[in-house]
């Protein structure tokens, strides 16, 4: 499939989508504290999906069966939301995705519960800030390759892991377009980036080592060594001065 181009009415329309995305990202960090489940986060999800009038992109997707994608400590993306209390201590990745008048929003935080390592809550600010290395990448003119090489250029030298097995993609009228946009690779390489096009860029960052399994559901990807995981998402739109965030979080409230 060929890379498409977004026209400005279409970039307005996915920001409307990810501004569904960003209030349910709001909701849902308001809500994480120890005892509360990932199912919890699920419904608070598909409350505000209904109530904006938008729909789940994950839903349904090759039978994925939640709203959203709640994957806690070692498991770095796809862990079903389920009857599991969080706990004082973990880290939790929410992935979420909204369909809105035929645009999708794309975008991942991970959330401290509690009181966090000093080892944890740094992989939290390395992986956002690779993250938003990478969206300075997203820039007219460069190649695909830069945003790749923004994160491992960040992230390899800290002695994290990056992982490779999945990636970031292009998106709109589909949650999976062109290009596959890899957290990896050397700046020079890849297609041009265009102004219009729209990437969701997804680092995933571990503490461990880079090698990925998949748990007995099909769904959940864990580090293979155990390490703790990380993953930042948003979805951007490619302009001159780099990627302009289609996902943001709407300002915390001063009161
Ligand atoms: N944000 C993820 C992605 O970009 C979510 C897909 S998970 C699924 O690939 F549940 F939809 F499969
Ligand atoms: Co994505």
């Amino acid at each position: 499939m060929a890379i498409t181009i977004k026209n400005r009415r279409e970039i307005e329309r996915m920001r409307d989508a990810g501004e569904v995305v960003a209030l349910i990202h709001q909701r849902i960090a308001q809500a994480i504290a120890p005892g509360v489940t990932t199912a919890d986060l699920d419904d608070i999800a598909r409350q505000t999906l209904d109530e904006r009038g938008a729909v789940s992109s994950f839903l349904g997707y090759h039978g994925y069966p939640a709203h959203i994608c709640a994957s806690v400590n070692e498991e770095i993306v796809h862990g079903i939301p389920a009857r599991r209390a969080l706990r004082n201590g973990d880290i939790i990745s929410v992935d979420i995705g909204a369909i809105l008048h035929g645009f999708h929003g794309d975008a991942a935080w991970t959330y401290p519960v509690g009181e966090i390592s000093e080892a944890a809550a740094l992989l939290l600010v390395d992986t956002e800030m690779a993250l938003n290395l990478a969206i300075a990448a997203a820039k007219t003119g460069n190649r695909l390759g830069a945003i790749g090489a923004a994160v491992e250029g960040f992230a390899t030298p800290r002695g994290y892991g990056v992982i490779r097995e999945y990636g970031g993609h292009g998106i709109g009228r589909q949650m999976h377009e062109d290009p596959h946009v890899p957290n990896h690779g050397a700046a020079d390489r890849g297609v041009l980036l265009r102004t219009g096009m729209t990437l969701a860029i997804e680092p995933m960052l571990t503490t461990g080592g880079e090698e990925t399994r998949e748990l007995a559901d099909h769904w959940t990807v864990v580090t293979a060594d155990g390490s703790l995981a990380s993953h930042f998402e948003h979805t951007v739109v490619v302009t001159p001065e780099g990627g302009q965030i289609l996902t943001q979080r709407p300002l915390d409230p001063v009161y």
